[in-house]
Order: structure tokens, then sequence, then C-alpha cells
């Protein structure tokens, strides 16, 4: 008997694949995955790599998902691992009932139905009657290949054309209502969607469950979806999720985003990672969808009030399951454009230079809370910080919980000094304040005095010594920052502990939290004592002059500590994740280096990685003990 999908569906989440062949096999984090030595053949080093939902040997090639490992590895029959799958989680196989039957071909019957709407609308895309939809698709930047790849249709012009031409492949009525592609009217049943452009909305797996339908031109509603359905649900789907999962395993940043248009463009443009909600805010089990595959995805949001609000709500949600492997980075977009529109103006540059300067939840929350927050009485000050701590106190982990509370009110703190101490305008650390942040749409600098900034790098992974050295140089900065600030590290040397520095320049950042720590009076004479005391002065100095002499025009020892701040958070936001860099690359190196053993190019490259890899985590380790 066939098993439901939907029970096969909770059998692989209860199951985790890496948790249940850990028990096997020796496995080891390595990046977003988990590797260890093969089980189906002899191997000394690992090329056996577990993903979020399958297992791949690139030795021997062995393939599969949770099942097929327990079938592999114990020789059971499906039935068998099923069984013995299911006893681990605590679920209970369904016997073969009539309603269980019933239930499965109901599903199947929907995805049959489904699969004949989006081949319908499909064709008639490029059939005389789709003509103006086709050509109001290409003026929007969109390629014909990229239409096909989403599957983009034409619904037919009037109600009736869909359940027409479905009749001739005995889909009636009822089975257009189960999927969604009819509804009841005031007489009878009608078309869910006409005179509009179709979006096939599809599973993980890349199954039709709905559609999304738009307007052309201004008319309203611009965007039709269809209803929940026994295959369709608004609270879990993902637009694109199904394409975007295997760009994410294969390198591609996971980028949330509002709207079809806007994953379609950002696919377009090189980004394949895009998903979008359908109409809705971000929930909860889209998170966890997006967790699966990806610790760090960043969302983005637009620029106006709604933006804030949502992005704020988002990192609420985010904040409550909060782990090392469950965060977020958080993307305000420049007010009035949407992805979409960005790239139609300044290509995948553009959107590029606002992705490098995603922020991480931890400098994003302070300015999200503080906007629009009155804090000119004592009452409306303690408001504030008790909302701080409110926020801090979603955080399910209480070591991490009390950082994040410290953190916030060391801000709040800082930015009452500094508004005493400069008379002006209150320091605004990270997402959406003003002056900085990767604002600099189609290529203009950040905030500042007009200074040439080092700009962001475009990273396709293969550029590796060019990101090295650009995130040094970066790192060079931020700690010569503190050299001529020290008053500033207690602010910023949380965000800082995140990045992962050579041991050099590890040991300086370790220094430079100790003084801080212990110091009484924070300033460069104390800081620079400490230093030497520590055999560590001659590296300051070399670094001051080489950064002076060779970048004297970004480097400016004697900024006013407002502009220092600012610069620093510039450099912050530019950083690349240099270690997660490394890691996909050594791994496409082994892979590489798997399918053509012999080839010694292949083994150099290898080794080089394996080289690289290896400081930089060794760098990471030594950054974490300071
Ligand atoms: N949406 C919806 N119903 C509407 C309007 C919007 O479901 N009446 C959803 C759609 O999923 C849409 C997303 O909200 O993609 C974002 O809406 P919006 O920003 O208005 O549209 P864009 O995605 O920018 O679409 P376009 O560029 O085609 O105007
Ligand atoms: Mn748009």
């Amino acid at each position: 008997m066939a098993l439901p999908a939907n029970f096969l569906d909770e059998l692989r989440s209860r199951n985790p694949i890496a948790a249940v062949i850990g028990r096997s096999v020796k496995l080891a984090r390595s990046g977003r995955e988990h590797k260890g030595c093969c089980p189906f053949h002899g191997e000394k080093t690992p090329s056996f790599y577990v993903y979020d939902d399958h297992f791949h040997c690139f030795g021997c090639g062995e393939h599969g998902d949770v099942i097929t490992f327990v079938m592999k590895s114990t020789g059971a029959s499906f039935m068998e691992a099923v069984e013995e799958l299911a006893g681990q989680a605590g679920l209970e196989v369904p016997k073969p009932s009539p309603q269980a039957a019933e239930a499965a071909a109901r599903q199947a019957d929907i995805a049959e139905v489904l699969e004949a709407a989006v081949a319908t609308y499909a064709s008639w895309l490029f059939e005389p009657q789709g003509a103006a939809a086709l050509k109001y698709l290409r003026g929007r930047g969109l390629t014909d290949t990229t239409i096909k790849r989403f599957g983009l249709g034409w619904s037919g012009e009037g109600r009736g054309q869909l359940a027409g031409a479905l009749r001739a492949r005995d889909i009636g009525t009822r089975q257009l209502l189960e999927a969604g592609l009819m509804k009841q009217g005031e007489n009878g049943p009608v078309d869910m969607f006409f005179s509009r452009v179709m979006f096939p909305i599809r599973d993980r797996r890349g199954a039709a469950i709905s559609f999304g339908g738009r307007i052309m031109g201004d008319g309203q509603p611009k965007y039709v979806n269809g209803p929940e359905t026994a295959v369709f649900s608004k609270r879990r789907a993902l637009y694109n999720l199904d394409l975007a999962r295997n760009a994410v395993r294969k390198g591609a940043k996971l980028v949330v985003v509002e709207g079809y248009m806007d994953v379609i463009a950002l696919a377009q443009a090189g980004f394949a990672g895009a998903v979008a909600p359908l109409g809705t805010a971000l929930t909860e089990e889209h998170l966890d969808e997006i967790w699966r595959l990806t610790p760090e995805p960043v969302i983005c949001f637009d620029g106006d009030a709604a933006g804030q609000r949502a992005a704020l709500k988002t990192a609420e949600l985010a904040l409550a399951q909060l782990a090392p492997d469950k965060s977020l980075r958080l993307l305000r977009l420049p007010e009035q454009e949407d992805p979409d529109s960005l790239i139609r103006k300044g290509g995948a540059k553009a959107f590029q230079a606002e992705l490098d300067g995603a922020k991480p939840i931890s400098a994003a929350l302070y300015p999200m809370l503080a906007a629009g927050q009155p804090r000119a009485t004592p009452e409306q000050n303690a408001a504030f910080l008790h909302r701080l701590d409110e926020v801090a106190g979603l955080i399910p982990d209480k070591t991490l919980g009390a950082e994040y509370k410290q953190h916030l009110r060391g801000l709040f703190y800082a930015e009452r000094r500094q508004g005493r101490e400069q008379g002006r305008a209150p320091l605004r650390a990270g997402f959406g304040g003003q002056g900085f942040g990767g604002q600099g749409f189609g290529g203009q600098g950040f905030g500042g005095r007009g200074k040439a900034p080092l700009r962001p790098v475009a990273m396709p992974p293969r550029q590796a010594p060019d990101i090295e050295k650009s995130d040094l140089l970066r790192a060079r900065h931020m700690l010569a920052t503190f050299f001529w600030h020290p008053a500033l590290i207690h602010d910023l040397d949380e965000a800082f502990a995140h990045i992962v520095l050579p041991p050099g320049e590890a040991r300086l950042r370790a220094a430079l939290h100790d003084f801080a720590c212990s110091a009484k009076i924070l300033d460069r004479a104390n800081l620079l004592a400490h230093l030497e005391a520590l055999g560590l002065g001659g590296q300051v100095r070399d670094m001051e002059t080489t950064l002076i002499r060779d970048e004297g025009r970004v480097f400016d020892p004697l900024e006013s500590p407002a502009d220092a701040i600012r610069n620093w958070w510039n450099w912050y936001n530019h950083m690349s994740d240099i270690i997660r860099i490394l890691r996909a690359q050594h791994d496409e190196a082994l892979r590489d280096y798997a399918a053509r053993m012999d080839d010694a190019e292949a083994q150099e490259r290898l080794k080089r990685y394996t080289h690289l890899l290896r400081e930089a985590e060794a760098g990471e380790a030594g950054g974490a003990d300071g």
C-alpha cells in the first residue's frame, strides 16, 4: 500500500537525517552540512556529505534520503525501514484504511489537476491569446528563458476558460474546487483566476500547490492567490523554495523578499536563492523551513514604515528561537524600491551592494527599537529600557538573553553619552540608521565626510585571495580605530567578536577586550602601555604606519568619535563571511578532486583551500578565546 505523502513528510522531519546517520557514522559539521567517512565504501578522508534532507557520497556516489539510508545500511525493505524510523519517532504507521487511501488519492488527484493547469496556462501564454500577457512580462524585463523556468502563464480572458480546457481531460468542477482553481460564486462555482498573468507556486520538492495571478496594469486586486487547500498552506509555503533550495546548496545566499516579481528578477540577475511568502507576513513555520537550509538567511524589507514594522515583527519571531544556527540578517531597502526595481535601475551590482550591507540581527535590533520611540523624559526613557529588556527576554537561551540585554542597554547609554558630548543627533548603529549601512544604491559612497570609501566587493566564490585581502584591510581599520578611540571598545566588541580574524589580529582583539574590561581610564596612552606590556607594541606601530602610509585617504586617526563609529560600522558591514566562503570553496574543491582524482591542478587547488581554511579556522578559534 502506498503511504500518504504527508505521513512520509512527518516521518522524515521527525527523524532528522544527520541525527539518524550520526548514530552509526562519525559526522562533523562542515558549514551548513555534515560530513564523515562513507559507510558504503572504505575511505580514510571524508567525502560523505549529509545535507538537510539527503546524503551523498562524492567517493562512491551513494545517495538518498533518511529512509534509503536505513534500507542501505541495514538491508531493510522500504516498509521495514519506515517501521523502524516510525518506532524511533513515536509515530504510528497508518494502517491501510479506506479513509487514508481516499485522502492519499485526493492529494494525488489535486497534484495532477494543478500540473494540468500549469501546463495549460503556460501554453496559452505563447499562443495568440497570450500575446498581451507575454508582452507585459517581457516589458518588465523578463527573458523567455526566465518565463519558462518559472512556468509563467496566461489564465485566458474571461471566466470559464480553464474548466473548459480541462474538461477534455476528464477533470471536473469538484476537482477544480478542491485544487483551489474554482470557488463558489453566487450562482455556482466560478474560476478563481481569469484575465491574469499566472505564477505557479510549488512546494519544496517542486510539486505545484497553487497559483498567484497578477492583473496587467493597475487594476485591483493586483494579485490574487489561491485559497488554502489540502496541499496549500500560506503559513508554510514560500514562493520559489524548490529552486532556491538547490541554489543555496550550491552556495547561493538565501534571501527572503516580498513578492513574486522580486524573486524572479533576482533569479534572472543571478541571485538564485530568493524566496517570498505569499502575501502574508513571515511566520514561524516559514522561518523553520528557511533555517533548514541556512543558519543566517537575509530578510529584505521595504524602506517604508510598514516595512520597518514587519522587520521588527520578524526579528521578534526569530529572537524567540535564536541559536547559533538559527539567526538572520536584516536588509532595509532604500525608500520606494523593491529588489525588482533596484535591479531594473542598477543591475545585479545595485542589489549586491545592498546585500553586503545586511546587518546581523544583533546590530539591527537597537535602531529598530529606537525608531520613533519618544525619549524626552525619565518616564519615556524607563519605558524604552523596559522594552529593550522585554525584547532581550524573548531569547530562550538565558546566557544569550543576558548578553543581548547588556548589549541593548549599552547602546542606549552610549547613545545618551554621545548625544550629550556631541550635542547632535544620537548614534544610530546598524539597521536603518542614517549615514551608513550600504545605503549606497548604484555605487555612491557611505556617509562621513566625502572620504573615498572601500567599496564592497561582489564576491563570486572564486576570488578568495582578493576577498581575503580586502577583509583583512577592513579588520585592520577596525582595530586601528580602537587604538585611537579606546572608549568605543565596549560598545563595539560584541559585534567585533563575530568576525573571523587571522591569529595576529585575533590576539590584538583579545588584548583590546581585556584592556576595556580592566582599565580605569580608557584612553590611548593607557592602551598603548597595556599593549606594549603584552609585547604587542611593535605590531600596533607597524599596523598604524602601514595604514596611514597606504590608506591615508580612508584612515584618519584624528576623526571625531561619531565619525569613527560610523566608519567602523561601515567596515564591519562590508566584511564578508570569510570562513563560510572558504568552507564552500573547500567543499567545491573536494568535489572537483573526487571527480578527477588524477588531475594535478584539482589536487593543488584542494591543498590550497585546505590550508586557507585551516588558517582561518585557527584564527576563529583564537578569536573566540578573546
Ligand atoms: N500581494 C497579494 N495581494 C495583493 C497585493 C500583493 O497577495 N493584492 C502579495 C503578492 O505575493 C506580492 C507581494 O504581496 O508579490 C508584494 O506586493 P507588492 O509589493 O504590492 O507587489 P510586487 O511584488 O512589487 O509586484 P509588482 O512588482 O508586480 O507590482
Ligand atoms: Mn514590484
